[in-house]
């Protein structure tokens, strides 16, 4: 510190300068001290620490990248922008929503950054129930908006199809900006595979009803429903939550057995966006990814019984409570305060050699060892981008929406989609959609293509495990939510489709979609979850154009037995090129 300290006397260009980075330099570290200290038991650091640079996977540039991104952004007093993206683990889901984690590190960090003289600016734009793409990848400048310094990506339950993620990252890499990318790896303390009670045979059996008689504040109050009470998450820190008596008693009488030897080494995988080998490409054109591992934690905190009575407030299901998602927040705010603390401490001779690139995860790196995984070939993911994109998920860039041709003669409606399934919690994420039917007419959308051999593409909006209603397809080629005793689905939209008030012929639609989505596909070659719902309409020449669309019932019954008219969802516009 003195020596960094004595260089910045020498070259700091003005004693004034010296005197905020100093004073910089202070605040940084009262503030990332206060992260270590809220997480008892003396290892608040170790715990920060591995969830940001997971020993088997450690970021490849140790945090250099964004901490020269934020002594920039420091210096000239601008704003830090992160943009969250991810499922329903992000957008907190089963929680008060403002307790995500997204929030939490705005509430973390901008303080900090405005004692310092600059701020951070949190973009919530996480939404559950659909892996990466079209709402993310497909979408990504447009949701993020401009000027963004970060981006997270969180579907590791999705395991979502190689391409989808490399568009993720692609389009990432074609910001203006150049964001650097946290990919999730896992985002929980792995509690359930290491924590159960001697006398249950079966291991993880009824360990709710299990804890009921040891807490006043039991798991109950993590149900939802109206009677969901807010608390700030910090609340759950306290003994107000759980007592210290609570917590003793619970030491002596609940029979805990740790067995960490069962841990399933969540921890020792690679993200998935290393291991289906976009990540690595990612990064060989200079980009920085910055793998989050939750679980690799869990070895500091699985023995203390501090955490043991706190589980549910920290993993509510396979969603984070309110302490879960304080330490995701607390962990990402440390990695980013220590990355800026070595930037503008940069000579310190204790700290030069972290400022060069790390080995970071490849085969041939003994810090990995064995292959965790087989494959790290970069996938062949097709070379046309999104160019434009209307989406109607929220929360979005304001002014992105969808929006109709306001001449066209049409009912549709402009509404949440009626395949949100309802849940105990408000949620901050919603779909706006066009929902028709047939009685509604043809919607239409105007768009330009900025150069020739354009091609636009509608998306649907989503179903649950399964659809809402007499749900109709947007997707040709589908077979998703189909009942599977029914004889498979045909390979037919059921909206019909116009280009420039032309209409488009089937064999058109068939056609287009291989042309994107096939093996070989141009655009995202096998990306399902694309391909299940959306459907490319016609290729166009540069200028302006309209896309129409009206329901015409060819999978299904229109109305169905029970009488009900089919519906048809539209969510996205989306132009590639
Ligand atoms: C979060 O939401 C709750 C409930 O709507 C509200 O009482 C609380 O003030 C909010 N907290 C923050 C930090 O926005
Ligand atoms: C739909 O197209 C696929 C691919 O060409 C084909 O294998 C399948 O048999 C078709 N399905 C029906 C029901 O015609």
């Amino acid at each position: 510190m003195k020596a960094a300290l004595l260089f910045l006397t020498v070259a700091a260009p003005a004693a004034g300068l010296l005197r905020v980075t100093e004073n910089s330099v202070a605040i940084i570290h009262d503030a990332m001290q206060k992260l270590e200290r809220l997480w008892p038991g003396g290892k608040g650091a170790q715990i920060l620490t591995e969830i940001t640079s997971p020993p088997r996977y450690p970021p490849r540039d140790h945090g250099h990248a964004l901490g020269s991104r934020l002594r920039k952004k420091f210096e000239s007093r601008d704003t830090f922008v992160f943009a969250a993206f991810g499922s329903s683990v992000s957008a907190g889901h089963d929680n008060v929503m403002n307790q995500s984690w997204p929030f939490e590190l705005e509430r973390i960090l901008k303080p900090t950054f405005r004692a310092m003289g600059f701020d951070f600016e949190m973009r919530q734009r996480a939404m559950g129930g659909w892996g990466g793409m079209p709402f993310a990848a497909g979408c990504l400048h447009t949701r993020a908006g401009d000027r963004v310094d970060a981006l997270s990506w969180e579907w590791m339950m999705f395991y979502d199809p190689p391409c989808e993620g490399h568009h993720f990252l692609a389009e990432a890499g074609a910001m203006p900006s150049h964001p650097v990318v946290f990919g999730f790896g896992n985002a929980a303390i792995s509690f359930d595979d290491n924590l159960g009670f001697d006398e249950f045979g079966d291991w993880n059996m009824k360990k709710q009803d299990r804890r009921k008689p040891f807490f006043r504040n039991g798991d109950e109050m993590f149900k939802g429903g109206p009677a969901r009470e807010w608390k700030p998450n910090e609340w759950y820190l306290t003994d107000d939550y759980i007592s210290q008596e609570e917590t003793a008693r619970w030491q002596r009488e609940a029979g805990v057995k740790v067995r960490p030897e069962l841990v399933v080494p969540l921890s020792d995988e690679m993200t998935w966006l290393q291991r289906t080998g976009v990540a690595p490409e990612f990064e060989r054109q200079g980009h920085a990814f910055y793998p989050i591992s939750v679980s690799a934690a869990t070895k500091y905190v699985i023995d203390d019984p501090w955490y043991q009575v706190r589980e549910k407030a920290f993993n509510i299901n396979w969603h984070p409570g309110p302490l879960g998602h304080t330490l995701i927040a607390s962990a990402i705010a440390h990695f980013m305060l220590a990355s800026l603390k070595t930037a503008l401490t940069p000579e310190g001779p204790s700290l030069a050699h972290e400022r060069t690139r790390g080995p970071g995860p490849t085969l041939d790196n003994p810090l990995v060892g064995k292959p965790i995984i087989g494959k790290l070939e970069t996938p062949q993911c097709g070379s046309l981008r999104p160019r434009k994109c209307n989406s109607g998920v929220q929360p979005t860039t304001p002014g992105t929406g969808l929006r109709v041709d306001p001449s066209s003669p049409n009912t549709w409606q402009y509404m949440i989609s009626m395949q949100v399934p309802v849940r105990d919690t408000k949620t901050i994420d919603q779909r706006l959609t066009y929902h028709g039917t047939k009685q509604d007419g043809e919607i239409r959308f105007n768009f330009r293509a900025k150069r020739n051999n354009q091609i636009v593409m509608l998306c649907g909006a989503p179903c649950g495990w399964r659809c809402e209603g007499n749900f109709g397809y947007v997707s040709t080629r589908t077979q998703i939510w189909w009942p599977e005793n029914e004889s498979p689905r045909k390979n037919v939209s059921d909206l019909a489709y116009t280009i420039d008030g032309q209409a488009v012929p089937s064999s058109n639609l068939l056609l287009l979609h291989d042309e994107l989505f096939s093996e070989n596909g141009k655009f995202c070659p096998q990306c399902r979850q694309v391909a299940d719902i959306c459907q490319p309409v016609a290729e166009v020449s540069q200028g302006d154009h309209t896309v129409g669309a009206r329901v015409e019932a060819r999978s299904r019954a229109d109305p169905d037995a029970s009488g009900n008219p089919m519906v048809v969802e539209i969510l996205e516009l989306i132009v590639v090129g």
